[in-house]
């Protein structure tokens, strides 16, 4: 590799870019591939939908390296691991996280634990944790129980936890924000965004907050958190124990950042609220449809939220007297290819026609 080519891979990566923001020095040796620099998308169809000349745009997380938000996270925490010594890292997951600690991992020259929910893993997420060489243990309990023994193994070991318990995970997520500041030249007047273990609703809120006190934006969004209504502790205030719903990637009880997402919430008057299965899969489809975003059910969660919050009288929060010309920011966290299932369901079987041009007119309705 010539020294021009070594200098633009270095270049990227959000360590690379807001290393100010970040607890790195010039020693660490930085564990990256690319994360970040995310599109944030203008969103015609959402724009009108939410009406009063208000912009809602899109930051589409699932074109990250491993095809989730977890990658800005993971590159800080796996990154320090390292310089700390670290031989391996360790996590609890409903599937993201699993599959960017694999791939950091595997990219630090050092091993990664995984532990998981039995039967509650996306397919393609699961498939990256094995193929990215992944130690995968199933446990017969949810997400709650497998941080629970994360963080007891971590205790003892000479393991690295990179959950979001880990402030390095959070310190790397905040670099969402800062990237949707610097393109619209200010914080947008709200952020939606799905909450499951809360850790990314506190990362958002961290960076608005650290980028204001640094002069870089001059106002802060209304944080606005959606949880799937068969998991939502925060929103009905208690554990959950029987979890139910759809988008397993929220599939979380007792959510380890709880006080924290109360704090965003409570700080930047916004609000918790929560959306059905129904919703959501609407939603997912909605947004393909419609803006030509695949995104995997937790992420459709922010635009059920948004739906919610524009047409529902018992929305949290409500658009209907929105200041007109407010800019909404809608994160959908991870691709949709990574937890195809239900539409697959949903998908007919395709019957073939004879191969001439005459069958295929016929077969398009021409
Ligand atoms: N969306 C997706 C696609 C996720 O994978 C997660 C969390 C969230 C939203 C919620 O983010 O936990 O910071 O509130 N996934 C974790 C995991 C729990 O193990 O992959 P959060």
């Amino acid at each position: 590799m010539d020294s021009t080519t070594a200098k633009s891979q270095r270049s990227r990566g959000v360590i690379e870019r807001y290393r100010e923001f970040l607890p790195v020095s010039p020693a660490t040796r930085i564990v990256s591939l690319g994360e970040g620099n995310t599109p944030l998308i203008h969103c015609p169809q959402l724009s009108k939908r939410v009406g009063r000349g208000c912009e809602v745009f899109v930051k589409n997380e699932g074109v990250n390296p491993t095809g989730s938000f977890k990658d800005r996270g993971m590159t800080v925490a796996v990154s320090e691991a390292l310089e700390h010594g670290a031989s391996a890292v360790i996590c609890a997951s409903t599937g993201n996280t699993s599959a960017s600690a694999s791939a950091y991992a595997t990219r630090a020259g050092i091993s990664c634990v995984v532990i998981l929910p039995a039967g509650k893993i996306a397919t393609g997420k699961l498939l990256q944790a094995f193929v990215y060489g992944a130690k995968i243990v199933a446990i017969d309990g949810n997400f709650d129980d497998a941080l629970r023994i994360v963080c007891q193994l971590g205790e003892t070991g000479d393991l690295a936890i990179v959950n979001s318990i880990n402030s390095d995970r959070i310190a790397g997520q905040k670099t969402a924000a800062f990237e949707i500041a610097d393109e619209l030249r200010d914080a947008p007047d709200f952020h939606l965004l799905p909450v499951g273990n809360a850790g990314n609703i506190t990362a958002y809120w961290a960076g608005y907050r650290e980028y204001c006190a640094h002069g870089r934006s001059t106002k802060l969004p209304v944080m606005i958190g959606f949880q799937a209504a068969g998991a939502a502790p925060i929103f009905y205030n208690r554990i959950i124990e029987k979890l139910e719903t759809v988008a397993s990637a929220i599939r979380i009880g007792n959510p380890a950042s709880w006080k924290q997402a109360r704090a965003a919430i409570a700080e930047s008057r916004g609000a918790i609220d929560v959306v059905s299965d129904e919703e959501i899969l609407a939603a997912q489809t909605w947004l393909a449809r419609q803006e030509g975003i695949f995104v995997e059910p937790a992420s459709a969660a922010s635009i059920a939220g948004l739906f919610k919050c524009c047409d529902s009288g018992e929305a949290a929060y409500s658009f209907q007297k929105i200041p007109e010309e407010s800019r909404i920011v809608c994160t959908v966290t991870g691709h949709g290819l990574k937890d195809p299932d239900v539409m697959i369901g949903r998908m007919k079987e395709l019957e073939s026609v004879p191969a001439t041009v005459g069958d295929v007119r016929r077969a398009i309705g021409l």
